[in-house]
């Protein structure tokens, strides 16, 4: 499951990713985290926290948004699907790859898939 930029990435079979898992690619060099939600949208994330890069993998999914009060001030939100960092709680939109306190802090984001009865990631 490595790829140069220019390259198609099979992550796996459609049905080995249920919606509300999660499954670890690689894109080159780059760790990737390919999230099926609930409503079945794929999305993939490069699976390195902004903050001190841990495996974002080894997160949780859930739901919420950011509340009025900023940083740390989060609210369940059940239209903003987010997956939380297991090492300091940064929380991430799925969607968007932005931070919940901050919309201009965001990590890559990569075009993925479902194609064929495969998960594809793509450039
Ligand atoms: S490494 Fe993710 S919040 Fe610190």
């Amino acid at each position: 499951m490595t790829a140069t930029a220019a390259d198609v990435v099979r992550v796996c079979a459609s049905d080995e990713l249920a919606p509300g898992e999660m499954r670890v690619a690689s894109w080159g060099r780059l760790p990737v985290l390919v999230v099926r939600l609930e409503d079945g949208s794929l999305h993939a994330l490069v699976n390195r926290c902004l903050h001190q890069g841990a495996p974002l993998s080894a997160g949780q999914l859930g739901h919420g948004s950011t509340g009025a009060g900023g940083v740390g001030d989060y609210r369940p939100d059940e239209s903003v699907a987010v997956l939380r960092c297991p090492w300091h709680g940064y929380e991430y939109d799925v969607r968007t790859g932005c931070t919940l306190f901050d919309p201009n802090r965001r990590l890559r984001t990569f075009t993925v898939i479902d194609r064929d009865g495969l998960i594809l990631l793509m450039s």
